[in-house]
């Protein structure tokens, strides 16, 4: 792999591209590679079209992966017919095909058999095995949206291939920390009570890795009606039953959570399905809170506040070299033609300490941004 050039080369680079594109009088070279255009059609580096829905970011050895669902064509691209695709990026413009990380199955006996649901994959390094661990969002064939469980897989390597290594629901048997004594018991409508036997309901979901190495997974619960944050074993392999109910009652999905100079914000959408809807944000000086509401974090035209410029949070990157700098990712859903749905990347501007977001239909990042370590 090779180093991607420091500041001082790049600039010069990109300088003489842009004198020479003037001169010429060709579109800009620098803005036809190293810009992120939200929204719209976004090759890898083979000039194919990126298929890496509701994805996640895992940053390491110098290089980001970006892992993602593989969507094919028409409604039945909804569901998994491939498997989970993985991409690589020194500067998170241009990204190499790296494959599929996961396969679905073949063996109508396996949980991720084809034409199952596997959604929204997170990928993190466990420095203490070695291993990297994905996990996902996964829907049993056949039974729509009901079984609302995770699956767990493992690799050696970051692009995979990952080994599946089984599925169920967070938290069997525990209480969140933050449990009310109504809360246990069971009745109509009473989820958390009514799941505390069989494992509580994961459906969207996402991984965060804090500091100290401690992992959590952020899962949509109790019909969409909550969202859970709950630790990772040392293996991150399982939850241990230590897990915290967040803003119950209210309908969120879509989570999205990272750290900002010792403090913990997290994005979410609303619950209308494939339908974009107005994002929550949120705040907390401790993962185990108290998290507080924050307003709607879209600024700009109406339609971009109520609906989320279009689009439904899945992943906060904080730059590694630049942890003030954060990127939102949100995908555009296209359930009629899954393959076609688009990704919306947006920088997090910051007001008062609140994290907001405003519609670039072209934007860059500042040069020290590209990964400039190498191990
Ligand atoms: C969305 C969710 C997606 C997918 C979809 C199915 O709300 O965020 O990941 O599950 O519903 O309708």
């Amino acid at each position: 792999m090779s180093a991607p050039p420091s500041g001082g080369a790049f600039f010069l680079r990109l300088g003489a591209a842009v004198l020479a594109a003037l001169l010429v009088g060709a579109p800009c070279p620098a803005l036809a590679e190293d810009a992120f255009k939200p929204g719209e059609i976004w090759n890898d580096t083979a000039g194919v079209p990126i298929n890496a829905h509701g994805g996640g970011m895992l940053v390491h050895d110098g290089t980001y992966y970006w892992f993602g669902e593989h969507k094919t064509e028409g409604s039945a691209g909804n569901r998994a017919q491939v498997g989970v695709h993985v991409y690589s990026s020194k500067d998170l413009y241009r990204w190499k095909d790296e494959g599929i990380a996961l396969k679905v199955s073949d063996d109508p006996a396996s949980d991720i058999v084809r034409d199952s649901i596997i959604e929204r994959p997170k990928v993190l390094f466990n420095r203490l095995t070695g291993k990297f661990v994905m996990w996902f969002h996964l829907e049993l064939k056949g039974k729509g949206y009901r079984a609302a469980r995770n699956g767990v897989a493992v690799a050696d390597r970051p692009q995979g291939p990952y080994r599946f290594l089984g599925s169920s629901r967070p938290d069997m048997g525990a209480w969140p920390m933050n449990v009310r004594e109504e809360d246990q018991i069971q009745g109509p409508d009473k989820h958390l009570a009514n799941d505390f036997a069989l494992g509580q309901q994961s459906r969207d979901m996402t991984l965060f890795q804090d500091d100290d190495g401690k992992a959590y997974l952020i899962y949509s619960s109790e019909e969409n009606q909550s969202l859970h944050i709950s630790q990772l074993s040392d293996d991150y392999l399982k939850t241990i039953g230590r897990y915290l109910r967040l803003f119950p009652g209210t309908p969120l999905e879509a989570p999205a959570l990272f750290k900002r100079q010792g403090h913990y914000y997290l994005f979410a959408s609303g619950v209308t399905g494939w339908k974009p809807n107005a994002a929550y944000s949120a705040e907390a000086n401790s993962i185990w809170g108290p998290w507080q509401m924050l307003d709607n974090p879209v600024r700009g035209a109406a339609e971009d506040v109520s609906t989320t410029f279009g689009a439904q949070s899945t992943y906060a990157l904080p730059l590694p070299d630049m942890p003030d700098r954060i990127i939102f990712m949100a995908d555009r859903w296209k359930p009629q033609n899954a393959i076609d749905g688009r990704y919306v990347w947006l920088p997090v501007e910051w007001e008062h300490d609140k994290p907001v977001l405003r519609w670039q239909s072209a934007w860059r990042l500042p040069v020290q941004s590209s990964i400039k370590r190498e191990r």
